[in-house]
């Protein structure tokens, strides 16, 4: 078998998972959350980059020859070791790719203003890797980016949409446009935060509305277009596969999922279901 393998530190990859399954669903898929370990997002470079390694490895070892990582903390901070460092001695023929370089391939041509906000974990905010990336790409855009450090445990705990969760989301939304007004196009740096995209719009609308009416500015409060990247993910694998018709030809296609934990499995088997909404197979496995 030749599956597809997507890595997150927990449920966030699930978005990703889900986005891919959508567009792909012909292939087969291996996905694995390092929930006992999660959340990465405050987590050191090098302890980031050994999970993650440890992940990619289990990953190889079931039967995946390509894996992402649907993280995009492990992307920030230990795919490019990853693919330089590690890939030519463990597993020359394999490939693992990340989900920020392909979101920054596409934001530029989203925003009008040319101002981008990125909201993400402390980890990626810090790596800087979204600015890298984006100002590579298109030198013409401003891009900043918020850390949002409470959104993680809302979404592994079940409380994103539960009325706790709305100080939080509108604390870093505000942060966010205080440091450029102008930004229209907001990336979710973050797999775990789509789930909380209902929240986000409600409290943006209330924020735009409010800070135009302060401002007196324009005809209208300004459209914010908030991003999840699951989709552009999806096109972006898409065309890898294209691409590289070695590795499609290596992957099986019989449209299964197999789902992986280092969690309890029944603990994940809930939780799953509300990313995903079916019921899904789950088995306990450990990395090390
Ligand atoms: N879902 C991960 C991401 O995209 C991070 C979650 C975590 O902090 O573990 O960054």
């Amino acid at each position: 078998m030749g599956y597809i393998g997507v890595f997150d530190s927990g449920y966030g990859g699930l978005t990703i998972l889900d986005g891919i399954r959508q567009r792909m669903p012909e292939y087969d898929y291996i996905y694995l959350g390092d929930n006992a370990r999660a959340p990465y997002g405050t987590r050191s470079f090098d302890v980031v980059y050994e999970f993650t390694l440890q992940a990619v490895k289990k990953l190889f070892e079931m039967g995946c020859p390509l894996v992402i990582l649907g993280c995009n903390t492990a992307s920030a901070k230990a795919l490019r070791s990853i693919q330089q460092k590690d890939l030519p001695t463990i597993a020359p023929d394999h490939r693992v790719l990340g989900v920020i370089r392909p979101t920054a391939e596409v934001v530029g041509q989203l925003s009008h203003t040319k101002h981008i906000g990125i909201l993400a974990t402390e980890g990626t905010i810090k790596s800087q890797s979204y600015n890298l990336e984006i100002e590579k790409l298109y030198p013409d855009c401003t891009v900043v980016g918020q850390a949002c450090p409470m959104w993680v445990p809302l979404v592994e705990n079940n409380e994103f949409d539960k009325p706790g969760a709305d100080y939080f989301v509108r604390d870093s939304l505000q942060k966010l446009l205080t440091q450029d007004p102008l930004i229209d196009t907001i990336i979710l740096g973050c797999t775990h935060f789509p789930l909380l995209l209902d929240k986000i719009n409600q409290q943006l609308s209330q924020l735009s509305t409010l800070n135009w009416l302060r401002r007196a500015k324009g005809s209208q409060p300004p459209t914010i277009n908030v991003i999840p990247q699951g989709q552009y993910i999806a096109t972006s694998l898409e065309d890898y596969l294209h691409r590289h018709p070695e590795m499609a030809s290596r992957l099986t296609r019989g449209g299964t999922c197999q789902y992986l934990t280092t969690e309890s499995s029944t603990k994940f088997r809930e939780s799953a279901s509300l990313f995903l909404h079916e019921e899904v197979n789950v088995q306990h496995i450990t990395l090390n």
